[in-house]
């Protein structure tokens, strides 16, 4: 039982597999304020010297995949882990995927990430929970955790993740406050509460956060944060952890991955048809003599009169 839709066909039925010319155009959740924390996450520890896989739970169609890929390193080893179009196991992960990710399949996904990228990342192509037999422990610096969003999935991953990462490594937990998902929330919390996962900042999405020591990492986001003029924060304290609070209604997309395929050109405007001719005036000038017509349509009035007057001479 597979629990996608076929997507796009061409007309003898192969899949129409997308080629998108910017992040842009690749379908997913991915708002410009997390970009830019992922961007800001990334490169401090590309230049912090703090090496380590990646890893993301949850790709879709690869729009964080594909950003989160710019920052991989020579040596550094990706790893990604979907369903995509294989059956979920349980009843409620299957209702999830029916319900918001019919049209996925791993084709697309990967004909999206190869768009921007050389290579592909290693896929596991399962439920989640695998991913402990394929990645190491301590292996990972950044772990994107956006998988399923019912509690005990959620619960799972956040336990993947804290094995596999390092101590300075970076965790995000998506949807940890929307509306449609409170199993997430209930996982995010109680990792805090009572599995040692210090915030770090949290989006409008995203929660962000580490086993290690968040202290530096946080003054250092604060510092950025304060010179920026599209981002509005606050610094609060829940359950005896200081967070950030970020507001990113009006942040600015950070550099986007270079897609290789062009823009497609704009085709040319149309030239405005003429205007018609009213039947009666179109008979009458098809009536008149090659001269007459020519005169009347070329010729300004006054060179049209004396070449009329001079052809009358002449009859
Ligand atoms: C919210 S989407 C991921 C969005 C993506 N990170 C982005 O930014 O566009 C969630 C993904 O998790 C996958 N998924 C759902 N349940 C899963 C499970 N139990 N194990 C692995 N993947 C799962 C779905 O197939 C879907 O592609």
């Amino acid at each position: 039982m597979s629990s996608s839709a076929p997507g796009p066909a061409t007309a003898d039925g192969e899949e129409l597999l997308p080629a998108p010319s910017s992040l842009d155009q690749v379908k997913g959740w991915f708002f410009a304020v997390d970009q830019l924390l992922f961007d800001w996450f990334l490169t401090r520890q590309n230049s912090m010297a703090e090496p380590g896989d990646v890893l993301e739970m949850g790709a879709y169609m690869g729009k964080s995949a594909i950003f989160t890929g710019s920052y991989l390193r020579p040596g550094e080893r990706y790893t990604v882990c979907d369903l995509f179009d294989a059956p979920a196991e349980d009843f409620a992960n299957h209702a999830e995927m029916t319900k918001s990710y019919s049209t996925l399949t791993r084709r697309a996904f990967e004909a999206n990430y190869l768009s921007f990228h050389d290579e592909l990342p290693v896929v596991l192509q399962g439920l989640s929970s695998m991913v402990p037999d394929h990645v190491r422990s301590d292996s990972c610096r950044f772990v994107h955790v956006d998988a399923s969003h019912l509690y005990e999935h959620v619960h799972g991953d956040i336990g993947t993740a804290r094995s596999v990462l390092k101590p300075y490594g970076v965790v995000v937990l998506d949807d940890f406050r929307a509306e449609h998902c409170p199993g997430v929330a209930a996982a995010a919390w109680q990792a805090v509460t009572s599995g040692g996962l210090h915030i770090l900042c949290i989006t409008g999405t995203k929660l962000y956060g580490t086993w290690g020591d968040p202290s530096p990492v946080r003054e250092e986001l604060k510092a950025w944060l304060e010179s920026r003029d599209d981002l509005w924060h606050g610094v609060e304290s829940v359950a005896g952890e200081t967070l950030i609070r970020i507001s990113g209604k009006k942040a600015k997309y950070p550099a986007q991955p270079p897609s290789r395929h062009p823009a497609p050109v704009a085709a040319p405007k149309p030239e405005p048809a003429p205007a018609p001719v009213p039947a009666a005036k179109k008979a009458a000038a098809s009536s008149r003599p090659p001269l007459r017509r020519f005169a009347a349509n070329v010729l300004p009035p006054f060179i049209t009169k004396a070449a009329l007057s001079a052809t009358k001479r002449r009859d």
